[in-house]
Order: structure tokens, then sequence, then C-alpha cells
């Protein structure tokens, strides 16, 4: 059976220089070759989640390789951050120049065993905060419909809904 269309909601921010509480694990921005480490967290971040789409670890290393690559536009790789435990990626912020919103928070995801720690609110204020000192004033995202814990993480941080434009 096909999934039906899931709505997704356009958010935005403005980007502002924050004084963001240090992390007890090692934070670092994300590097052209990290592709392997970032699908394996993105596999395991959203596998049974609203916007799992059935598919294979190798599937999301393919497309975290890609997006590395530019599939959503260039990552903007000093505003691109990630949260390790070691060796292992437990949170990660993937930011792109996509043209159709730019820039784009492409990826928010946090390892399940590491959630609700605050992680991801860390590093989206590290991803504003760096995009804010490159002089980029706004972040845009879009989050299916009932992701409602995303959404209610964007909310707190500050972002706010797009409204689509009226039609007459
Ligand atoms: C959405 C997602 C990235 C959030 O990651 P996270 O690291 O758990 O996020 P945070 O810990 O910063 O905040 C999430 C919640 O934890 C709570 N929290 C934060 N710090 C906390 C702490 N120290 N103790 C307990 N709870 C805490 C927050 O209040 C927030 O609760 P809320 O849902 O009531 O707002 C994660 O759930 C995920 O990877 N989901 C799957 C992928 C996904 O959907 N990504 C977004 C696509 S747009």
């Amino acid at each position: 059976m096909t999934k039906p269309v899931q709505k997704r909601i356009e958010m935005i921010r403005e980007t502002t220089l924050l004084d963001v509480d240090p992390s007890k694990f090692q934070i670092k921005d994300l590097q052209p070759d990290d592709g392997e480490k970032l699908g394996r967290l993105l596999y395991i971040s959203y596998k049974g989640t609203i916007d799992d789409e059935g598919g294979s670890e190798t599937d999301a290393i393919t497309e975290a390789t890609e997006t590395l690559a530019g599939r959503y536009g260039n990552v903007i790789w000093s505003a691109s951050k990630i949260t390790q435990d070691g060796d292992k990626f437990i949170s990660a912020t993937v930011i792109t120049d996509w043209p159709k919103l730019n820039p784009l928070l492409a990826f928010a995801a946090t390892h399940p065993d590491y959630q609700k720690q605050g992680l991801s609110a860390q590093l989206i204020q590290l991803s504003l905060d760096s995009l804010h000192k490159l002089n980029i004033p706004v972040l845009h995202l879009v989050v299916t419909e009932g992701n409602e814990h995303a959404v209610r993480l964007y909310k707190r941080l500050g972002f706010q809904e797009v409204l689509a434009p009226q039609k007459s």
C-alpha cells in the first residue's frame, strides 16, 4: 500500500548570536567524508517515525552521501554540526543553500538513545550562531505535520510557521 502524502510545514527563524551551553560530548563541524556515519545516524533516528519511508541503512548512507555531495544544495560546512560520543555520531544538523529555501536545515536528527537531553536544540542553536557569523540572516526548515516532537522543538527555539499565500 502506498503511504499517504504527508503535509509539510515550512518554518523560518532569524539567525542570532547565541550563548549556547557547553556540551558534555564533543561537537565538531560536519566534514565532506562524513556520509557513512551521518547515514547511520539518520537511519536509526528516523526509523519508525512519521518520516520513515522504509529504506535500509544502506539507503540512508546513500542519501547522506548524496546530501553532502550537493543533492539539496551546497552544504554550509561551518554551520552544519555533529555531536559525537566516542567515534559515533549521536546528533547532527545539516545546513544547505538549497535554492528554493536558502539556507535550509536539511536534516536534524538525534540517536534515540540520546534524545530528550537537549542535544538537537544545542546543535540548532550553534548552527544559527554560525549562520549569523556568515551574515546569513535567516534559517528555513520544512517539517512533516504530525512530527509533534520536532515541531515543538522548533517552536521552542523561535521558529515560526510560514503560512502559504491565500489563493484568490
Ligand atoms: C526531533 C529530534 C531531532 C529531537 O532531538 P533531541 O536531541 O531529542 O531534541 P532535544 O532534546 O533538544 O529536545 C527534544 C525534547 O527533549 C526535551 N529535553 C531537552 N533537554 C532535556 C533534558 N535535559 N531532560 C529531559 N528532557 C529534555 C525538550 O524539552 C524537548 O521536549 P518537547 O518535545 O516537549 O519539546 C529527534 O527526536 C529525532 O531525531 N527525531 C527523528 C528525526 C526527525 O524527525 N527530525 C526532524 C525532521 S524535520
